[in-house]
């Protein structure tokens, strides 16, 4: 089976051609940090637009390096949500007019899904029941995946996402876009303790998150000590940024080990754009490994968005549930559901 996977979900334009379940043959993703880096954030907007622009060149360069016509594909999957509506009606009505012109099926996927299954194309048999933590600039959710891979949602971000914080805080540094890899990067070799960032905990017990009162601190923190915005301070902004990283990890770590704990999962799945951060990756290993549990994160070009993730997920949703039809919607606030079959 060769899946044509396509996700335009947010500001990455991206078509891929996959084989089988996890044989990555394409995986093309065109980037618009450069369109919305002087904005420091994503403008909806100027997505569509760069989207509308990338989808068509984006998808013929996938064909090509995966070495394949257009009349090989058997499926074409597709984000049909979460995400911005007018990025993700881009990717969805180009999947459309192939699925119409060619006769070739249409499966719509949950992005979150996508990420999700980005583990399992990097490691086929995880050990299962997991938790799994998608961190992206616009989600932070845990689910409990069972075997059969169905998802129940154990908690999720009250107010920004994970992702959307480390962009908010590199924004008021001044430090560019996107902010995760910059942040990480002017963390290193800060103290971690030099601020007294503390976790949000929330008082009902939930394992939901939350990151505005963390982004908040630092925000304050430079109105308290404006010579934090001066780029020759550095160790000063070395050490403000290295104690806002691991504020943030720890939470996500917190709520993912009591999570894990709560549900006897053998495992933790860890994915979405923030899975690329090395602070992250090296935290959740060593807590993972002191408790006898497995950690996963995806293959690095698979943590961000992409359109192998959701050719992989499509692929198994096809499998179970068969196509969609062409009426398939855009739905910005997409849940996951139970049994992994994707309902608004
Ligand atoms: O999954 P993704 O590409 O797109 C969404 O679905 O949102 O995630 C993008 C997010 C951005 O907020 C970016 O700042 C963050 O992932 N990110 C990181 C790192 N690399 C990307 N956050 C922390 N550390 C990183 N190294
Ligand atoms: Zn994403």
């Amino acid at each position: 089976m060769i899946t044509l996977g396509i996700d335009t979900s947010c500001d990455d334009t991206s078509a891929a051609v996959l084989h089988g379940e996890r044989e990555i043959l394409s995986n093309i993703v065109s980037s618009q940090d450069d369109v919305h880096r002087r904005y420091g954030g994503v403008v909806p907007e100027l997505a569509s637009r760069s989207h509308l622009q990338q989808i068509i060149p984006v998808i013929r360069q996938a064909l090509e390096q995966a070495y394949i016509k257009l009349s090989d594909v058997d499926l074409v999957a597709v984000t049909c949500g979460p995400g911005l509506v007018g990025s993700l009606l881009v990717g969805l009505s180009a999947a459309k007019g192939i699925c119409f012109t060619t006769g070739k099926p249409l499966v719509g996927v949950n992005h979150l899904r996508g990420h999700m299954e980005s583990i399992f194309v990097s490691h086929p048999k995880p050990r299962l029941p997991a938790i799994s933590l998608v961190v992206s600039g616009g989600h932070t959710e845990l689910h409990l995946v069972s075997v059969g891979q169905s998802a129940r949602t154990l908690g999720r971000a009250r107010d920004d996402a994970a992702g959307e914080a480390f962009d908010k805080v590199a924004k008021r540094l001044g430090l560019g876009y996107p902010g995760g890899p910059v942040v990480e990067q002017a963390a290193r070799g800060g103290r971690e303790d030099a601020w007294p960032f503390r976790p949000a905990s929330m008082s009902d017990g939930s394992l939901d998150f939350s990151f505005s009162g963390l982004k908040s601190a630092v925000v304050r923190a430079v109105a308290e000590k404006p010579s934090l915005l001066d780029p020759a301070e550095e160790e000063a902004r070395r050490d403000l940024m290295a104690s806002f990283q691991w504020a943030a990890i720890r939470s996500l770590l917190r709520n993912t080990l009591m999570a894990c704990k709560e549900q006897n999962a053998r495992s933790v799945f860890v994915s979405g754009g923030v899975s690329a951060n090395s602070l992250l990756r090296e935290r959740f290993t060593q807590a993972c490994s002191e408790r006898n549990v497995e950690v996963y994160f995806p293959d690095r070009g698979l943590t961000s968005d992409n359109g192998a993730m959701i050719a992989a997920a499509g692929v198994k949703q096809f499998t179970r549930k068969g196509p969609h039809d062409l009426s398939l919607d855009a739905v910005s606030k997409l849940k996951l559901t139970n049994d992994g079959w994707e309902r608004p």
